[in-house]
């Protein structure tokens, strides 16, 4: 397969992982409606005892993913949400919003002590990361366009714009009306420019039909305050083709371009890919020289680090990116149903780890000859 990888900046390459992507991940152990002095006081310590060697750190990683899951559909912790047949407690209407407004102040308030009491000495930089999920419209209407920019600002300015300019989305603000916290002066202050650099993890697309604003859906909730009906599906057609085993993720590398440039059009801040990753489905009877043959993962990173490369021929500021996962791990979601790793992990054999096709390849890609490796 023939690319134009070219990135002339300096451009840092990397796989990231986690020791648990469970409900035991940091994000989740808090509750956030009640606040986040607890959070604070171990981002603290992390500094203190880390920050000699670690030099990118991310405060909290897709704060809409607690917010919408843990609080709004409750299938995430600390699972809260209105209908009672799922959660013995919590209240769509109102709880994420809390929960986002706090996600965003505690992000904003580790992040200032961060810079004033760490940052000079230890010479590092903060981001908050994002999940990046691009909304397509569903058709060409004036409706469906516009539900596709509400369904991104919902999702993604909820968090960017209070980031950037220190405010909601306008979308959210018409919408959501009193149930939204506004910023006081100090707090605006705080969270205003409170990052290096912004995260974006990128893995799928989907298509969004807008829902008519009269008569208002019930119950009241936030994703009927969003209006946009989100379908994998446009006559019969997914966005991409199914990654195997996982329940969402549609490849569709077009994508990331469209977020990176959404990103630049609305916010122009540095930009790192945190995540970009493919699955296979786990299935043990595979023999393991198959199962180490991942020529469609390669395919996924090259795909995915040409959108990169377009977007910034085209003036975006994309400054890293790191392939999900390194290893082959324990999903939030999909437990250990499926495999993003570069390295096969061998559950049966003491966890092995095994590089796959794609660590040899993205290897040979980071450190060699980047041309001969594509
Ligand atoms: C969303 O679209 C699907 C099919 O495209 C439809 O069945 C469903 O009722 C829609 N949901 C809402 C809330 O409009
Ligand atoms: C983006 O990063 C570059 C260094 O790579 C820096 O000079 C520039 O000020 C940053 N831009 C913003 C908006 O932070
Ligand atoms: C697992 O792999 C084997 C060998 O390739 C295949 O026969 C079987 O259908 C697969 N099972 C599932 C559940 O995909």
């Amino acid at each position: 397969m023939s690319t134009d990888l070219i990135f002339l900046v300096i451009f840092v390459f990397g796989a990231s992982t986690a020791a648990a992507q469970s409900p035991t991940e940091e994000g989740h152990k808090f509750p956030w409606t009640l606040g986040q002095k607890d959070f604070e006081n171990n981002a603290e310590i992390c500094f203190k005892t880390f920050g000699d060697r670690v030099k990118s750190w991310i405060t909290i990683n897709e704060p809409l993913v607690i917010a919408k899951f843990g609080y709004t559909i409750g299938v995430a912790p600390p699972g809260r949400c209105s209908d009672r047949t799922t959660c013995p407690a919590g209240n769509a209407a109102t709880e994420p919003y809390i929960a986002g407004h706090n996600l965003l102040l505690a992000h904003a308030t580790v992040a200032s002590f961060y810079e004033y009491q760490y940052q000079a000495a230890q010479g590092g930089h903060i981001e908050m990361s994002h999940a990046g999920l691009y909304y397509k419209p569903y058709s060409d209407t004036l409706f469906d366009r516009v539900a596709a920019k509400r369904a991104m600002d919902f999702e993604l300015g909820w968090f960017m714009e209070p980031l950037v300019r220190g405010k909601y989305p306008l979308s959210m603000r018409r919408l959501v009306k009193d149930r939204l916290s506004i910023f006081t002066e100090k707090e605006k202050k705080l969270v205003k420019g409170s990052f290096d650099f912004i995260g974006i993890n990128y893995y799928t697309s989907r298509f969004v039909k807008n829902i008519p604003v009269n008569p208002k859906p019930a119950p009241v909730s936030f994703l009927a305050d969003e209006h946009a009906n989100s379908t994998v599906v446009k006559d019969r057609v997914p966005v991409g083709p199914k990654a195997g085993g996982s329940w969402f993720i549609y490849i569709y590398p077009k994508g990331l371009y469209k977020i990176l440039k959404f990103m630049q059009k609305h916010y122009d801040r540095n930009i790192t890919i945190t995540e970009n990753g493919v699955t296979e489905k786990k299935n043990d009877s595979i023999p393991i020289h198959q199962a180490l043959y991942d020529q469609h993962r390669i395919e996924f990173i090259q795909k995915h680090l040409q959108q990169i490369s377009k977007a910034i021929n085209n003036g975006v500021n994309v400054k890293g990116y790191f392939y999900w996962s390194l290893f082959d791990d324990f999903e939030w979601s999909e437990g250990y149903g499926v495999r993003y790793g570069l390295y096969h992990i061998d559950y049966k054999n003491n966890l092995k780890r095994i590089p796959k096709k794609s660590a040899k390849w993205y290897h040979d890609f980071v450190t060699g000859d980047r041309k001969q490796a594509c």
